[in-house]
C-alpha cells in the first residue's frame, strides 16, 4: 500500500510516498481503508519534533511509527476477531495520535479508541477533519469549567482549535468575543462569535470588557499581556508553552495565589469524547471550518502551508478518490 512516511524527524522535505506493509487487524482491532485525512499542526509538531519533549512518545532517536495522520475518514475494511461495535462496509471517522496512520492508505485502530460511525449526510472530507482542533479546544473549555452566560474571549479564532472553540463555547452558552484578521469576520460571525475584534484594526489588550477565560488559541499572546482583562478569578489559557515555557510554570504557581491564573491541561480524546463531537456534529452545533484540498504527493506544499500559520480551519488530505 501507498504511504507517506518519514525516516527521520526534519522539515516537511524529510517525507516521501513509498510502499509500505498493509496493516493486518489484531483481535480488538479495525482495518480502515482511509479516504480523507487532514495535514495538521499535530502531525506537524510530531514529524518536526520541534519540541524535544513529543520524541518521549515517537521515538527519540527516530520516529517510532513513520506514517503520520492522526484524523482520518474511511471505510472498515476488516475487522479483528473480538470486533463488536464495527463491521466491514462502515463508514467511519476517528483521531489517532499514538501510533497515526491516516497518511496512508489504511490504518488499523483499536476499535475501543477514538472511532465513531460517520454521521450520515456527510462526506469523508466532512467527517476527517471532525476531531483534532475541536478536542483540545474542548479539554480547554473544560478545565476552564466555562458556565453559560460567561464572557470568553477567543485570540485566534481563525485556527483548527479556535474556530471550533468558538462553536463549542456557543454550546455551553458562553458570551463569545472573538479576535481576528479582517478578512475573517464574516466567518467568525457565522460561526457564533457574539462580539468580534478585529486585530488588523484593534488592539484586543485595549478592550473595556473583563473575561472569565482567555483562550488564545493560536499561543500568540501573554498572560501578561491579558490579565487586566480577566475578572478577579479569571483564566487564561494558551495552546502553545509560552517564552520559556512561562505557561507551564504559570500553570504551576498561579493557582496557589486563588486569584487570576494560567492553566495548562492536557488534552483528552477518548470514546465518549468523539461520540460527543458526533452528536453535535448531527445536530448541527458544530461543524468544522475547511480551506485547502491537497493530494497525496502535494504533501509537502500542504504541510508548509500548514505550518504557515496562516490555515484557516482545517486543510485535507485525499489519500483515495
Ligand atoms: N505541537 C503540537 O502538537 C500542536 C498541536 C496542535 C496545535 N498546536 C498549537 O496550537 C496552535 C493552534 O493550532 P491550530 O491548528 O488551531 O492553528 P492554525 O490553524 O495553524 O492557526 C492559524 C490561524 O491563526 C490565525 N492567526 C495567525 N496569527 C494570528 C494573530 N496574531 N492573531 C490572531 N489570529 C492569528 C490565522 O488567521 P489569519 O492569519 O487570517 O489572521 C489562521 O487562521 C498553534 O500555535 C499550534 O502550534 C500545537
Amino acid at each position: 500500500m501507498k504511504a507517506i512516511v518519514h525516516k527521520k524527524y526534519g522539515s516537511p522535505e524529510v517525507v516521501q510516498i513509498l510502499d509500505v506493509v498493509k496493516p493486518i487487524a489484531k483481535d480488538q482491532e479495525v482495518l480502515v481503508k482511509v479516504y480523507s485525512s487532514t495535514v495538521n499542526r499535530t502531525d506537524a509538531g510530531f514529524r518536526s519534533a520541534e519540541y524535544f519533549i513529543s520524541r518521549f512518545w515517537t521515538g527519540l532517536l527516530k520516529p517510532k511509527y513513520t506514517t503520520l495522520g492522526c484524523e482520518f475518514a474511511g471505510i472498515v475494511e476488516e475487522i479483528g476477531l473480538n470486533v463488536k461495535e464495527f463491521k466491514k462496509g462502515d463508514r467511519v471517522f476517528g483521531f489517532n495520535d499514538v501510533s497515526f496512520g491516516g497518511h496512508g492508505e489504511y490504518l488499523i485502530i483499536d476499535e475501543n479508541k477514538a472511532i465513531a460511525i460517520i454521521p450520515n449526510q456527510l462526506s469523508f472530507d466532512q467527517a476527517a477533519p471532525i476531531t483534532e482542533g475541536s478536542h483540545y479546544a474542548l479539554s480547554n473549555i473544560k478545565a476552564a469549567k466555562v458556565e453559560s452566560g460567561q464572557n470568553v474571549l477567543v485570540y485566534g479564532a481563525t485556527g483548527a482549535i479556535g474556530s471550533a472553540a468558538v462553536q463549542l463555547l456557543k454550546f455551553y452558552g458562553a458570551h463569545v468575543t472573538a479576535v481576528c484578521n479582517t478578512k475573517n469576520i464574516e466567518l467568525v460571525k457565522s460561526l457564533g462569535a457574539d462580539e468580534i475584534i478585529d486585530y488588523q484594526t484593534q488592539d484586543f489588550t485595549k478592550a473595556t470588557t473583563k473575561f472569565h477565560f482567555i483562550f488564545d488559541a493560536v499561543g500568540k499572546s501573554s498572560f501578561g499581556q491579558c490579565k487586566q482583562l480577566l475578572l478577579k478569578k479569571g483564566i487564561y489559557i494558551s495552546t502553545e508553552l509560552g517564552k520559556n515555557a512561562e505557561n507551564v510554570f504559570l500553570a504551576l504557581s498561579t493557582p496557589i495565589f486563588g486569584g487570576k491564573r494560567v492553566l495548562f491541561p492536557i488534552p483528552i480524546i477518548n470514546k465518549e469524547i468523539i461520540n460527543f463531537l458526533k452528536d453535535l456534529v448531527e445536530r448541527q452545533l458544530f461543524k468544522p471550518v475547511t480551506d485547502r484540498k491537497y493530494k497525496m504527493e502535494e504533501i509537502i506544499e500542504a504541510y508548509k502551508y500548514v505550518e504557515s500559520g496562516q490555515k484557516t480551519g482545517n486543510v485535507i488530505l485525499q489519500i483515495a478518490e
